[in-house]
């Protein structure tokens, strides 16, 4: 069922990249979401020494976090919709990046100074996630940080037939689950909050809940 449920994301997103980025084009360069992501990237630059390793999952068309990150990163952005790997490629030509389930994806064991999600997985199936965060903290250096944002409140499954025209899936866990389970894969939270911006991807206010840890 979690096969099934993430095919449907994939599907979806090849559909709906180009729709996706011209709204996130407007969304992000919002006052709230700008600030917001500029300073969590800032603060992972003040930390992180430039040409650092991240891996940025679920990096969509790259614009403007993976894009961000790549200005002092060596990045590579996974992504398992091959449209949204299309447009990064082209909108981010100095990174790399790999078309895969982020869930399968396989990199070597203490590589990455910097891991971050951001609004991705929201969309893995949440009988996922505590395996994923196991898969980040292995991938972590000592020290390295893992930052993402992650749904306000647990649901199993949350569907939307209609979503800029292709049916979607998210699934989340309650902020407090997802704390533990980052933390049992052996990262410190450091910082978690919850944000709302005024008009998200389609046009209401949207609340995620933000994480920011790093490997013990
Ligand atoms: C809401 S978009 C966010 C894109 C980008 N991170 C941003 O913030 O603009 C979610 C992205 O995650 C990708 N995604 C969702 N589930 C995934 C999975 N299991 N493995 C890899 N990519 C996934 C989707 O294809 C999509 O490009």
């Amino acid at each position: 069922m979690t096969a099934e449920n993430h095919d449907i994301v994939r599907a979806a997103y090849d559909v709906i990249a180009d729709e996706y980025l011209r709204r996130v084009a407007v969304v992000r360069e919002s006052e709230g979401v700008r600030v917001q992501v500029k300073s969590l990237i800032d603060e992972i630059r003040e930390r992180v020494p430039h040409g650092g390793r991240a891996i940025d999952l679920g990096c969509g068309a790259g614009m403007p976090f993976t894009a961000s990150l790549a200005e002092h990163f060596d990045v590579t952005g996974v992504d398992f919709s091959g449209r949204q790997i299309e447009l990064a490629q082209k909108n981010v030509p100095g990174a790399s990046f790999v078309q895969s389930d982020m869930t399968q994806v396989e990199f070597p064991d203490g590589e990455a100074d910097v891991v971050t999600a951001f609004f991705s997985i929201i969309h893995v199936h949440r009988d996922l996630h505590a395996m994923l965060y196991q898969s980040i903290a292995a991938w972590l250096k000592p020290g390295g940080v893992f930052a993402a944002s992650l749904g306000k409140r647990g649901k199993a499954e949350d569907w939307e037939d209609d979503w800029f025209g292709a049916r979607m899936f998210w699934s989340y866990h309650e902020p407090d689950v997802a704390l533990e389970q980052i933390s049992n894969a052996g990262m410190r939270v450091e910082r978690s909050w919850h944000e709302t911006v005024e008009a998200g991807i389609d046009g209401l206010p949207e609340t995620f809940f933000w994480v920011v840890a790093s490997k013990a």
